[in-house]
């Protein structure tokens, strides 16, 4: 979808809009200097480090290193799309946004997918409504009629044609087989969840996206699923979607920490005894997705599991599925429950109080890798203690965040006693991981460029045949075309550009978080970047001559002098 909103139209929005307004429509920003100050949305902080830029329609955050333009930061701040944060620009700015044959063929698809679920969900409400049996298991389960409101629980009757007949009218077959309503086998179409209770899922922003449907009674002459969710489509993905996240992150406490937990009724169970900031994975262990999700709203995640070794077996699947994504000062940590209670029945036991000392009881997630591989090795000989930090290294080398990964790295050493520390573990000096530096001469022309569009190169270095075939030249190259075209481009405008361009867009997004001088002649700064450029392909080149072969080497020598004496006019 994103890529049919055609390429100039985004231009020319990212143009129109001012990236102050924008932001300013959901934090309060201060005008301090050129630039307007906020403390940052993405992270808790007590003073102002977020910065926005008028003149380059970009923000960035000096304490978290978030960065972007006002699309970035809509899609950031209300979670929503790039085609949602691009729709929801538009709407500010009052511009209809041209949707040719491809887009609105998409667009409707996915409305019509959207209305033909919440279009299932009343009657799944309405049936609920006249089902005694389905009432009376709600009751059992100790769920008020509050409660089943709030969540829009509802129940599939024990009927092959309900939602099938019902919605034909207004749906083709098609529609619902694609919406995962119904089923289709030797031509005939039937209803998918036939007598169980619904549970709606929604995505972040409240839409429903799916069901879940619970068996009322669990016969054994008669297994069957206990839980059935609709099939993946293109809004519903299983791994992705966490339950009740779109009520969740609007409670206050989440900003400090959210609970993940296993099931629907342990979500709803929490939210009925006043806990509203839990989510639940649906049936698979914490995933990546989930993590980084869960971290737009808060500081710590809390994962709770049943104590038995099931719980601890998906416990420890999702700790090997997060480590690529987890990020320097996010907080994980895991409650294992007594065994066999999940957090419904430990709600049901002894309500908040009970649940509150279970969750005093929380283990960090090193104190979690720690006790796993204590168990696996054995800690009194020195082979043990060898497996163990055998382990301990395969599994942290899949960590990126540098200042955790030495934290538990250790902290797991300590833990038995252990001084030998991996080679590639020994202490580096971190200074902030999110900040990089220009590590090459033509990093830091492209960084000027970014920041200092209008600038002038000379034309001569930047088409000098030597480097013509160095990537970064060809972006820089591509860079200048798009200014050329644009005269008003501004760094948030240029990243943009970039968007389809995989490698170059986060080789660019990683520049533009590099910090920047202020230079008095940022043109001469670039030329010089660029002889820089040519001067070290030239050493390069100088490496592979054998010395012997005296015309070339001294050529290559002769070229190496001029371009320093060129360097020295910038
Ligand atoms: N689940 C599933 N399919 C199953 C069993 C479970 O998709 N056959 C998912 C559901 O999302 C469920 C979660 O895994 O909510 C946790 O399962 P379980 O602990 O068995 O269910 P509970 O939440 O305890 O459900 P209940 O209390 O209703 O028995
Ligand atoms: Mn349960």
């Amino acid at each position: 979808m994103a890529k049919s909103i055609p390429k100039d139209f985004i231009d020319s929005l990212i143009d129109k809009a001012n990236i102050v307004d924008i932001i300013g429509n959901y934090i309060k920003l201060e005008k301090k200097g050129n630039d307007y100050w906020a403390r940052c949305p993405f992270h808790s902080e007590k003073t102002s480090s977020f910065s926005v830029s008028e003149n380059k329609q970009f923000f960035h955050c000096f304490g978290c290193g978030a960065h972007g333009n006002a699309i970035g930061f809509v899609m950031d701040h209300t979670n929503k799309t790039y085609p949602e944060a691009i729709e929801s620009i538009a709407n500010t700015l009052g511009i209809e946004i041209p949707r040719d044959k491809e887009t609105s063929k998409i667009y409707e698809a996915r409305k019509i997918l959207k209305d033909s679920l919440n279009d299932a969900k009343k009657i799944f409400e309405n049936q609920l409504k006249n089902s005694e049996n389905a009432i009376s298991y709600l009751k059992e389960r100790k769920i008020s009629g509050e409660t089943a409101k709030k969540f829009q629980i509802g129940y599939a009757e024990d009927d092959f044609q309900v939602i099938n007949k019902s919605l034909s009218d207004a749906y083709t077959e098609s529609n619902l087989l694609d919406a995962g309503l119904i089923v289709k086998k030797d031509k005939n179409s039937y209803d998918k969840f036939r007598d169980r209770i619904m549970f709606p899922i929604h995505d972040q922003s409240g839409n429903i996206i799916a069901f879940g449907g619970r068996i009322l009674k669990e016969d054994k002459e008669k297994p069957m699923a206990k839980y059935m969710n609709s099939p993946e489509t293109s809004l519903f993905s299983k791994k992705r979607v966490l339950y009740n996240l779109h009520l969740a992150k609007q409670d206050k406490d989440s900003k400090e920490f959210l609970y993940i937990v296993e099931g629907y009724m342990d979500v709803i169970k929490l939210y009925q005894a006043g806990i509203k900031n839990s989510v639940a994975t649906l049936g698979t262990a914490v995933t990546q997705e989930n993590l980084i999700q869960c971290f737009k709203y808060t500081r710590e995640i809390i994962c709770c599991f049943d104590g038995d070794k099931a719980g601890e077996k998906a416990a420890w699947q999702g700790v090997e599925n997060i480590m690529p994504v987890i990020k320097d000062g996010d907080a994980i940590s895991f409650v294992f429950l007594p065994e066999n209670h999940d957090p419904d029945n430990i709600i049901e036991k002894g309500g908040i109080k009970l649940w509150n000392e279970c969750v005093n009881k929380k283990i960090s997630i090193e104190e979690f890798i720690y006790i796993k591989f204590s168990k696996e090795t054995d800690l009194n000989t020195a082979a043990g203690k060898t497996q163990y930090l055998q382990k301990a290294d395969a599994l942290l080398n899949k960590l990126n965040a540098k200042i955790l990964k030495d934290i538990i790295y250790e902290f797991l050493k300590e833990k038995v006693g252990v001084k030998y520390i991996a080679e590639n573990h020994k202490q580096k000096t971190i200074v902030n991981n999110k900040q990089y530096k220009t590590t090459s001469p033509l990093q830091k022309a492209i960084l000027i460029l970014l920041h200092n569009p209008n600038i002038k190169i000379n034309e001569d270095l930047i088409n000098d045949f030597r480097i013509k075939d160095n990537q970064g030249i060809v972006l820089l190259k591509s860079i200048l075309d798009l200014i050329k075209r644009n005269k008003n481009m501004k760094l948030g405008g240029i990243l943009e550009n970039f968007r389809d361009d995989k490698q170059a867009y986060l080789s660019l997004e990683k520049i533009s978080r590099m910090p920047i001088t202020d230079y008095d002649y940022p043109d001469k700064e670039l030329n010089a970047c660029l002889c820089l450029t040519i001067k070290n392909f030239l050493k390069s080149k100088l490496k592979d001559i054998d010395p012997s072969n005296l015309k070339e080497f001294s050529t290559a020598q002769q070229e190496i002098r001029e371009i320093e004496e060129e360097a020295k006019n910038y």
